[in-house]
């Protein structure tokens, strides 16, 4: 891992630091980037299995939690209010997400309803019952969203749609946030080579390749650490965010289609 000064004392900033899905992908490595800054902050974990492997020096908490489930938010919630040092500035990283693919509602209404959970009303859901905790202490919330929120992408219709929430949610909040000291970030990947892929119902990797977790992940705090409201990591996908966001939506959803059904996703869909 490349030591980078200004990531680590960007980490060493909060207190406390309150990830969801660092159990995997994108999650562990930020949760390895956080470890890897020797912050002394109180860290803690949302996700229904904990994470492998973490050093015994970090202050680290795992809480069992299903995102799709409002009891288990409210619940841990408490806990947190619990643990959490009473001072600092706070870190939340609602990176808990999956997708799906396939022909509305494919894969089915569980999953995709599941999905709108997870994806949307999670991070809603936890940010607002520690807004008022971070607005009184300041700190920032970190929203991992998805190239895939700049338009409307066919077979990938509501997993997108919940990216785009989440982006205009994020880039909003940032808005009202700032004046009382939290400031927010959309962060948009494109294709990471992470469980995303099995998650969203294919077999195995789809061999879109895209950038590394490590790359996607660097940016992503380079980004955070800056304090901007949004950022798309690796310069081919800002170059396709940029585009796609400025076509007319029908064109775009159109464009999207086509380009999606040359990929042959469908020889990679787990069957039933
Ligand atoms: N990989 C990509 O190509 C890509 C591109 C753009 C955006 N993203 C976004 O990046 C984020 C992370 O995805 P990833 O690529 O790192 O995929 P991943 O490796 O599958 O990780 C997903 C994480 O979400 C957690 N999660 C899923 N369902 C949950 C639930 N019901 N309750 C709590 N946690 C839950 C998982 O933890 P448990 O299973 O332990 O609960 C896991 O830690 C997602 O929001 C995804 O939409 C990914």
């Amino acid at each position: 891992m490349l030591k980078n000064k200004t990531i680590e004392r960007y980490l060493q900033d909060f207190s406390c630091i309150i990830i969801t899905g660092a159990s995997s992908g994108i999650g562990r490595e930020l949760l390895s980037r956080i470890e890897y800054s020797g912050t002394a902050a109180a860290v803690f974990n949302l996700s229904r299995t904990p994470p492998e492997g973490i050093s015994k020096t970090l202050k680290f908490t795992h809480l069992k939690c299903d995102l799709s489930q409002p009891a288990h938010i409210e619940a841990v919630v408490v806990e947190l209010n619990k643990l959490m040092p009473r001072m600092g500035r706070i870190l939340l990283i609602n990176n808990s997400g999956f997708g799906a693919y396939g022909e509305f509602p494919s894969p089915g209404i569980d999953h995709t309803l599941r999905m709108i959970d997870v994806n949307t009303r999670a991070p809603v859901h936890l940010t607002a019952l520690l807004w008022n905790e971070m607005k009184s202490r300041g700190g920032q919330v970190a929203n991992v969203a998805s190239l895939a929120g700049y338009q409307p992408t066919p077979l990938m219709a509501t997993y997108a749609a919940t990216k785009a929430f989440l982006l205009n949610w994020s880039v909003a909040l940032d808005a009202e946030g700032r004046a009382n000291g939290v400031s927010c970030i959309a962060i948009c990947p494109g294709p990471v080579s992470t469980n995303f892929s099995k998650a969203a119902g294919f077999e195995s990797s789809t061999g879109l390749g895209g950038q590394t977790v490590q790359a996607c992940v660097e940016e992503s705090l380079q980004a955070m650490r800056k304090n901007r409201a949004q950022i798309i990591p690796g310069w081919k996908n800002r170059l396709l965010g940029f585009l796609s966001a400025r076509l007319p939506k029908p064109l775009a959803a159109k464009i999207g289609l086509r380009m999606i059904r040359k990929l042959k996703l469908d020889r990679f869909v787990k069957k039933p």
